[in-house]
């Protein structure tokens, strides 16, 4: 069975731009995740290099870094069972032209330089990206939906964190 786990969510901000933040916030809210952080920012250059440290040196990474400051973003941090890879799997792939219909960037976007939306990419990067958008006190550590036992057979209370 998939642990739960915390992961960090993006939508960047072309999705702010064309007005897509509640249609995205929707399809995590109804696939189960639970949000525990969300705040709308606009990303000093600093945070966003930081962000994307991993893409330094690529002939994209200035140009991502130019975007992804260019305007507010809405970070979020989502919770569930196995919610890092499931995250990606709603995101749909990098490059929107080779998304599959149904998810984020298959439904939403056309472009890879503008595919709204960011999800961390494994359990590594999801408590770093976390750390780099969220203090501590900004995620909320423990809350309980009445809708909890109707999205999970088994879901965890809050002691048992
Ligand atoms: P993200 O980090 O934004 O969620 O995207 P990702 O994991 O699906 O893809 P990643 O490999 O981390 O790339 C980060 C962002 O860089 C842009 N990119 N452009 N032109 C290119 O070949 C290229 N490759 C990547 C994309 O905007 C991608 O989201
Ligand atoms: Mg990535």
């Amino acid at each position: 069975m998939a642990d739960t786990e915390k992961t960090f969510v993006a939508i960047k901000p072309d999705g702010v731009q064309r007005g897509l933040v509640g249609e995205i916030i929707g399809r995590f809210e109804k696939r189960g995740l639970k949000l525990v952080g969300l705040k709308l920012l606009k990303v000093p250059q600093e945070m966003a290099e930081k962000h994307y440290g991993e893409h330094k040196g690529k002939p994209f990474f200035e140009g991502l870094v130019s975007f992804i400051t260019s305007g507010p973003i809405v970070a979020m941090v989502w919770e569930g069972k196995g919610a890092i890879a499931l995250t990606r799997t709603i995101i749909g792939s990098t490059n929107p032209a080779q998304a599959a219909p149904g998810t984020i960037r298959g439904d939403l976007a056309l472009d890879i330089g503008r595919n709204v939306v960011h999800a961390s990419d494994g359990p590594e990067s999801a408590p770093r990206e976390i750390g780099i958008f969220f203090n501590n006190n900004e995620v909320i550590g423990c809350w309980s939906r009445n809708i909890d036992p109707w999205v999970v057979e088994q879901p965890l209370t809050c002691a048992s964190k």
